[in-house]
């Protein structure tokens, strides 16, 4: 049996500052003992940062990428018949799309196997907001999540101990050390959990904007690019598209709020973007899961599974079956009446206009400072901290009307309310004409 090799940890961080190229072995290496706990987090820490300063060859982003995937299991869905497919998002604001889009999928005969990942940055994560639903749990083994997968058609979790936990680990340390915002750490952390789940295809959506960690469309294409570069190497059909993240999606930003506002959209409701996206992003999983023939068919089918309530019953069987305590389908739940904080705090427009534009980063950092999100590792997540956008880019406000209001513990510390105060107070803008309308979205990759 060979050994594999081992290097000196400082001499791995100082090439990568220095603008080096690092060898498959030297990233194998380092990942492998990180993710198994034999590095400390200062010095993997120092490795993110270099890598954010100095990027990486594609050579270095493959290899960071299969040592990731293979730090944990990889699973084969082979047994569980029909084609596997899965959507991941780059990251954005009041992004609560997946949680009503794979039940929408399933409805429809794809199955949806999910592996994603907590609060990351400015950003929610969806195993956060799953987290917020009483008993909901996103740690499953795999044999449970496969049991899952192939009762309901879907499954929801995040990486574990044993599935991607250099991600897991990489994750949690990126997110509270300020290297989010890096095309290979993005490329690496999102591919490694997709080739892990056993899919056969996956629909990416790369969101570009005030609120994304790609700012322009330029490295909005760049991402997406790579992305779909990875994951056609590991034989895989991959969708991009660029979408627009100028603004929060939806009108809720926190976790259990973002919940409330995927049942809307389950019960044939919900704000327009929010559909529009769900629509688009599941007719093109359909059409890679080879249930219909163009993905025009599969965005009919997508709208008629929320309408029929077909959708909201998958979320509910997954859901159940991972722990869930509440019954998401009664509107007598009194969950749905108690899940959020009480007495909000209002943010006016001071002058009437048109909203005309939104700083979607500013009401990012703002949940986190409500709790929604986290300032350090060992955080815990407040599911009832929110924000609630009144007022939309273009939507008309009248002086003293509210553009948005949030809501946070009774006891949460005032130094983090006054943050979040002034971050949404600043966030938005007023003008006397009305905004050039954006499209949502803004480019595919097929
Ligand atoms: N989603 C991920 O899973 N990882 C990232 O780095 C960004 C978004």
């Amino acid at each position: 049996m060979t050994q594999a090799a081992t290097y000196n940890p400082v001499e791995i961080i100082r090439k990568k500052r220095d603008g080096n190229v690092l060898s498959d072995d030297e990233i194998r290496f380092f990942i492998s003992a990180y993710a198994s706990g034999k590095l400390p987090d200062y010095q993997a820490a120092a490795l993110l940062m270099a890598v954010y300063f100095s990027g990486m060859s594609e050579g270095e982003l493959l290899a960071l990428t299969d040592a990731m995937l293979r730090s944990g299991e990889v699973i084969s869905l082979s047994d569980v018949p029909g084609l596997k497919i899965d959507k991941h998002s780059t990251g954005g604001i009041g992004d609560k799309i997946s949680l009503h889009l794979a039940p929408a999928v399933a409805a429809c005969g794809v199955r949806v196997p999910m592996i994603s990942g907590r609060g990351l940055g400015h950003t929610g994560g969806t195993l956060d907001k799953l987290e917020s639903i009483p008993g909901f749990s996103t740690r499953l083994s795999i044999s449970d999540f496969r049991t899952v997968l192939r009762r309901t058609g879907l499954s929801l979790i995040g990486q574990t101990d044993t599935l991607v936990p250099a991600d897991k680990a990489l994750y949690a340390l990126r997110d509270v050390t300020a290297t989010v915002e890096s095309i290979p750490l993005i490329a690496a952390s999102i591919m490694s959990k997709k080739l892990a789940e056993g899919i056969d295809g996956l629909v990416l959506d790369v969101k570009v904007g005030s609120g994304a960690f790609m700012k322009t469309r330029d490295d909005a294409y760049q991402l997406a690019s790579t992305l779909v570069a990875i994951g056609r190497r590991a034989g895989k059909q991959v969708t991009a598209f660029l979408t627009n993240m100028d603004q929060p999606l939806g009108r809720y930003v926190g976790n259990a709020a973002e919940v409330l506002e995927t049942l809307q959209v389950l019960n044939g409701q919900g704000p327009d973007d929010l559909i529009e996206l769900t629509r688009v992003l599941g007719g093109e999983m359909l059409r890679l899961g080879g249930v219909v023939a163009t993905d025009k068919d599969g965005e009919a089918r997508i709208l008629e599974s929320l309408r029929s309530g077909e959708a909201l019953q998958r979320l509910q069987r997954c859901a159940a079956m991972q722990g869930a305590m509440i019954d998401l389908r009664d509107p007598n739940e009194p969950w749905l009446k108690s899940c959020l904080h009480q007495y909000p705090v209002y943010i006016t427009a001071p002058e009437a206009g048109y909203v005309s534009a939104i700083d979607a980063e500013a009401i990012g950092w703002a949940g986190v400072a409500l709790g929604a999100g986290r300032e350090r590792k060992e955080d815990t997540i407040d599911p009832a901290a929110y924000i609630y956008l009144d007022r939309k880019v273009g939507e008309l406000v009248e002086a003293g009307e509210p553009l948005c209001h949030f809501a946070c513990a009774p006891d949460w510390p005032e130094g983090r309310r006054e943050r979040a105060h002034a971050l949404l107070q600043g966030a938005y803008k007023i003008s006397m004409t009305p905004p050039a309308e954006k499209p949502l979205i803004l480019d595919v990759l097929r």
